[in-house]
């Protein structure tokens, strides 16, 4: 069913598009009961043996969602439905922003790859919060991954770590850090300190 949906229809389409797309429908998967069971059903498989107590959670398997699908928590249930073990929500910035212009997420069809240059959309922590507050928390661990605003200095970075933490605590079972975006400017590499980007367009390699 991937292959064919992949091949017919998704391939043809923006990466951007197909990625709002499927945010959508797993939005109605997880709002729908009937929809939301069924494709718990379909998601199952036998995972005895398979957990990890790590944190002080368990997983139920090691196969959990990286950050960067669903940036704004947008459609939680319907990823908890699909069976991952945990699923990661940003990176979410304090403060509202569009993230980089133009087109930025590129596939490579012959490589089976993808440019991703977003550059941290989100429509911000307060927000985030508001969809986070009402969910009933099943037992799938949630990570919030926090990112800093790209308005915001290198020396400052901390202080937009710590207003998302504070912010979503209630939300999360467990929180990462993003202290590096390559490419978001003025973000530095974690291994060496470097500055990746000093202004827009203007990449370092490190
Ligand atoms: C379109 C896209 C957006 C992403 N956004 C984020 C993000 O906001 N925060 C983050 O920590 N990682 C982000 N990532 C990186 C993913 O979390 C993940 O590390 C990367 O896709 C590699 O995954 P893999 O090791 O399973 O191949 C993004 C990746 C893609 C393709």
């Amino acid at each position: 069913m991937y292959n064919f949906l992949y091949r017919s229809l998704l391939a043809r389409t923006d990466a951007e598009h197909s990625h709002h797309l499927a945010l959508r429908v797993l939005r109605i998967i997880g709002n729908v009961p009937l929809a939301r069971s069924s494709v718990e059903r379909l998601t199952s498989c036998n995972i005895a043996g398979m957990s990890i107590n790590a944190l002080g959670l368990t997983f139920n398997h090691p196969l959990g969602l990286a950050a960067g699908f669903d940036k704004d928590a947008s459609c939680l249930p319907g990823l908890t439905a699909l069976g991952f073990s945990f699923v990661e929500v940003g990176s979410v910035t304090p403060r509202p922003q569009h993230g980089n212009e133009g087109k930025r997420i590129i596939r490579l069809l012959d490589d089976k790859a993808l440019i991703n240059r977003m550059g941290f959309p989100s429509i911000g922590a307060h927000e985030v919060a508001q969809r986070l507050q009402p969910l009933h928390h099943d037992t799938t661990p949630i990570a919030i991954s926090l990112g800093k605003n790209k308005a915001t200095s290198l020396e400052q970075a901390a202080n937009d770590y710590q207003a998302t933490l504070d912010c979503l605590y209630p939300y999360g079972d467990f929180f990462v850090i993003n202290i590096s975006s390559p490419n978001t400017a003025n973000t530095c590499c974690p291994l060496c300190g470097r500055i990746l980007w000093r202004r827009e367009h203007q990449p370092n390699r490190c």
